[in-house]
């Protein structure tokens, strides 16, 4: 009998060796390294088929289905729902609701009449009844298996030829011609290669779940989201009830947009009106608070920038924002500290987004100074404010994009005021409501009357 070839495979990165070492060299990680054999194939016969490149001008560009979820947060996430013959990679921590949102897609998409196989390799056929049973009646075809085996569930799938699948979880599929556990880099390979030239060959879309690891990547392999068509996130604090779902692949969509869900005791429910979800219902006039008009993907938020700025005990200033960028913030302080004369030297600012959302967008710069400088002066903003505005390292403030969708969301809320840079005056909306202020540098923005008049 011949000897398996076996090859040293990286857990962490898929990185390969031909003998087993301490740290990966790829990523660093320590004790990753495991051995596994490899799957000897024949030597390939030189065998080619007739066929030629075609001309792409020729190639019919008809026939794009995409299946219609039913949920408008994650229709919106793949680019106008799930096209037909795709694999979706859908990661996420444990426990953030990724077999919850699975199950309701599912029930949504056999309700309207479509043949959906749900397997399962986590949990068992009563514990999936019980949780369908918190989120609703389920009617129509809806299949489920609680397998592991990839070729049983690709029996099972050509048998009954569903219009969608979902394997839950990538991670627990188990190929049995590889010897390496279930979730190591090559099971993981495998399996999920055979599901996608399955979801190819057949044109049945395959959603995957998979777990993420501490770091935050998808547990295992960087591979498995080079091999599917998109990879979306589903991310959300344990501490917060709301779960947000963001692309970071889409090979039929954009990747800007995201999908905001509340979980509730009856399951995920779509957020349609984010903005809400943002703003703090507190007390209207507190010191150091500002509402920014921020974007993601092409959809406004109004959310709400807290600063608490207090004296330093310990000699060296801390700055600590929380959903902020903390380097931006400590370039905004050197900035206040530097063109607008506040002293921050000796100051800590610590920063915070109502909600807890992570927000990137250079708009919101403005809305972060005005925060500390509020906090700092203990004098509150005008009420029924919103801000949008990038700061440059001159104190420049620089044009904003989409500000209509900005202006017009703030408009529905209910606001009153709107400070803007001076360069966005050219793309108003027509008909707003708004007193709009402009300014084109923090000196200008601090001469307009935007803190109330203190007592
Ligand atoms: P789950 O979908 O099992 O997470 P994952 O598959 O990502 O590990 O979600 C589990 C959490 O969701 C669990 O903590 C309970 C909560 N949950 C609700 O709050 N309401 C519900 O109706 C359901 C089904 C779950
Ligand atoms: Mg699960």
């Amino acid at each position: 009998m011949t000897k398996a070839k076996t090859q040293f495979v990286c857990q962490e990165c898929g990185a390969v060796y031909p003998k087993w070492q301490g740290q990966c060299n790829n990523c660093n990680a320590w004790n990753s390294i495991v051995e596994e054999v490899i799957e000897v194939k024949r030597a390939a016969t030189r065998k080619v088929s007739p066929k030629l490149p075609g001309l792409l001008s020729s190639v019919s560009d008809e026939g794009v289905n995409r299946l219609e979820t039913g949920y408008i947060e994650l229709d919106r996430v793949l680019g106008g729902g799930i096209v037909q013959g795709s694999v979706i990679l859908i990661g996420g921590a444990p426990g953030v609701g990724k077999s919850t949102l699975s199950l309701q897609i599912s029930m949504n998409l056999s309700k309207n009449g479509y043949k959906i196989l749900y397997l399962s390799g986590e949990e068992s056929e009563r514990q999936i009844k019980l949780r369908s049973g918190r989120l609703g009646q389920v009617e129509g075809e809806l299949y489920l298996e609680t397998e592991t085996n990839i070729y049983q569930i690709l029996h099972s799938a050509e048998e009954l030829k569903p219009d969608f699948i979902i394997i839950d979880s990538i991670q627990t599929a188990q190929h049995p011609d590889i010897g390496a556990i279930p979730g190591s880099i090559s099971q993981v390979r495998a399996t999920a290669q055979e599901l996608v030239d399955f979801a190819k060959k057949n044109g049945i879309s395959i959603f995957l779940i998979g777990h993420i690891t501490k770091s935050g990547v998808i547990a295992g392999p960087k591979v498995l989201e080079h091999m599917v068509d998109a990879v979306v996130y589903f991310e959300g604090d344990t501490d917060y009830q709301y779960r947000i779902l963001r692309a970071i692949k889409n090979r039929y969509g954009s990747t800007n947009e995201i999908g905001i869900f509340e979980m509730t005791s009856g399951g995920l429910r779509e957020v349609d009106n984010p903005s809400e979800l943002f703003l703090s219902k507190g007390d209207d006039g507190v010191s150091g608070s500002v509402v920014v008009a921020a974007m993601e993907g092409t959809r406004p938020f109004l959310i709400e920038i807290q600063a608490l700025v207090s004296p330093t005990v310990y000699g060296l200033p801390q700055r600590v924002a929380t959903g902020l960028n903390v380097k931006r913030v400590a370039l905004l302080c050197a900035l206040l500290e530097k063109k607008v004369g506040i002293p921050l030297g000796k100051q800590d600012v610590f920063l915070n987004i109502v909600g807890g959302i992570k927000i990137e967008e250079p708009a919101i710069d403005l809305g972060i100074i005005l925060a500390i400088v509020s906090s700092f002066r203990d004098i509150p903003m005008k009420s029924r404010l919103a801000v949008a505005g990038e700061v440059g390292l001159n104190g420049e403030i620089r044009a904003v994009t989409q500000l209509p969708v900005r202006v017009k969301e703030a408009d529905r809320l209910g606001f009153d005021l709107f400070l803007l840079p001076e360069h966005n005056r050219k793309d108003l909306p027509g008909n707003t409501k708004l007193k709009l202020l402009f300014a084109n540098n923090l000196f200008s923005a601090f001469k307009q009357s935007l803190f109330k008049n203190p007592k």
